[in-house]
């Protein structure tokens, strides 16, 4: 297996960030020693990725720490740089609550924040190893079949989107691991192409079989019968599971229910937010209209056309079939909802939750 990517790193005195908006053709790291350096990196979406964005976040802290101290800032400036990275970004959770998290020991100095960040970082990966043997058991006794997979997935949620290994992604790799994929297909994942260029990238590494579609064939693959079940990661996912996924995601949900095929969300507990009650509540980034009027730089659509460009959307939580997180799995069409079984504080097993 090749060499696990770290897509955010701390060196020391900074974070080394891959730039993924170079990927699949350019694979370069970005030094980030300022706030407004790494503000810029999360909006541009060199970093993205909800886990990985609450992995830099957490660092963040410790870079406005030290930018603070190089640059003479009071604690008050170093404050308002900490929320200027919690705010880069709306719409996933984990960016803000890895910066809460890491706010908790702001008062005992940079070691100690750090610390924090480092644990924010080594949870997230042992989270992804988690699920991604809960999700793979469900998914193979849910499909019932004695044959290898065809999973769907949209967007990227593998080692580049979170501190490594791999949300939806990581179950695909451990299903890969068992010999249990047949193929995937990848949508694309319009406007930024993070399924082409990403997913695709992660799926060649590791040497998975699969085929890029765009995302308009996603919902006919469906229904032709060619897709067993669809894996897809999650962005806020809301106390009643109304997930809040990369925009195209709720068409595949659709499709998968018209034909009877489990539609499974593969998160850690960071990304369920239990203070927002339903999908209603969350907060869609809006990125610019550029993003979908041009294809790679060249205008596209006529000059008079506006843009709409929501980056997400939400997926209502009657039509996922499993929430898969670090703690097993919840049926949450079927009435397991996340703000009756995630908020007891404990872990518990698949078992326990089905
Ligand atoms: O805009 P992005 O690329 O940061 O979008 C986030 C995502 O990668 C997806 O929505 C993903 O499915 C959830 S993060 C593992």
């Amino acid at each position: 297996m090749p060499q696990e990517l770290r897509a955010v790193d701390w060196t020391g005195s900074g974070l080394a960030l891959i730039d993924q908006t170079l990927l699949p053709h350019r694979h370069e790291t970005v030094a980030v020693h300022d706030v407004d350096t790494l503000v810029d990196a999360i909006q541009r979406l060199v970093v993205r990725g909800a886990p990985a964005i609450g992995a830099a976040g957490a660092y963040g802290v410790a870079l406005a720490i030290i930018e603070g101290e190089r640059e003479g800032w009071t604690e008050a400036e170093v404050r308002a740089a900490v929320a200027r990275v919690r705010e880069a970004r709306p719409t996933a959770v984990n960016l803000m609550a890895g910066v809460d998290r890491v706010m908790t020991r702001f008062g005992e100095g940079l070691d100690a924040v750090l610390e924090e960040a480092a644990a924010v970082q080594r949870e997230d990966v042992a989270a992804n190893r988690a699920m991604g043997v809960f999700g793979a058991d469900w998914l193979v006794q849910r499909v019932g079949v004695e044959r290898p997979l065809r999973i769907l997935t949209h967007c990227n949620t593998g080692a580049l989107a979170t501190a490594g290994w791999g949300t939806a992604l990581g179950v695909i790799r451990e299903l890969h691991a068992r010999g249990l994929v047949e193929v995937v297909y990848a949508d694309e994942t319009r406007p930024l192409l993070q399924g082409s260029r990403l997913t695709a990238w992660e799926l060649v590494q590791e040497g998975i079989p699969h085929y890029v579609q765009a995302d308009g064939a996603a919902a006919g693959t469906i229904l032709r019968g060619e897709v067993d079940a669809a894996v897809v990661g999650a962005d806020r996912i809301a106390a009643n599971g109304d997930t809040a996924n990369k925009v195209g995601t709720v068409g595949v949900a659709l499709a998968c229910a018209d034909a009877g095929i489990p539609f499974l969300v593969a998160a850690p507990t960071t990304t369920v937010d239990l203070a927002t009650k339903t999908g209603d509540e969350i907060h869609i980034e809006l990125r610019g209209e550029a993003e979908v009027l041009e294809w790679a730089g060249v205008r596209t659509a006529p000059a008079e056309s506006r843009g709409h460009n929501p980056a997400f959307d939400v997926t209502p939580g009657r039509l996922v079939t499993g929430l898969v997180t670090e703690r097993g799995v919840l049926e949450v069409s079927a009435g397991e909802l996340p703000g009756d079984r995630l908020n007891m504080g404990r872990s518990v097993s698949s078992s326990e939750l089905r």
